[in-house]
């Protein structure tokens, strides 16, 4: 079992879209691919709900706000759907637990304001 974790404190930064869409691109490969939801919003687990079930199979299940991360064995890909403000002791427990991590990020004006002189 391998696992990814999307995750990024700042909320609607793409952590659900990626996820949900990485869940399928593992399953449509012929992995046997778990969703990990671990926000109470439950978004990924609402957009599984939407999916066609004659689409490759998916495991979806919300895992609530775990301090320590227990994921499946027996998926090839486990992929992680973190909350935003995932931070602390919490963050870095996961970190151990998963093979790699994706942060999506929002491209935002204000990184080219601050570096501009007036
Ligand atoms: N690459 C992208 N390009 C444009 N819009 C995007 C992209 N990724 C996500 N979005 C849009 O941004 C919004 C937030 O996305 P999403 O729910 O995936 O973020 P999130 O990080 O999971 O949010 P939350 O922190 O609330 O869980 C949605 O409307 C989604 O359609
Ligand atoms: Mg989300």
């Amino acid at each position: 079992m391998r696992a990814v974790l999307v995750a990024n404190p700042k909320g609607g930064a793409g952590k659900t879209t990626l996820a949900t869409n990485l869940s399928g691109y593992f399953a449509n490969k012929g992995k046997k691919t778990t969703l990990c939801d671990l926000d109470r919003q439950q978004s990924s687990l609402r957009w599984m709900a939407f999916r066609d079930p004659a689409l490759a199979a998916i495991t979806g299940y919300f895992a609530g706000n775990q301090i320590s991360l227990n994921l499946p064995k027996e998926a090839d890909w486990v992929v992680v759907d973190a909350p935003a403000g995932l931070q602390g002791y919490k963050l870095s427990d996961y970190l151990r637990t998963v093979d790699k991590v994706i942060v999506p990020l929002v491209p935002s004006v204000f990184i080219w304001q601050r570096q501009r002189t007036f």
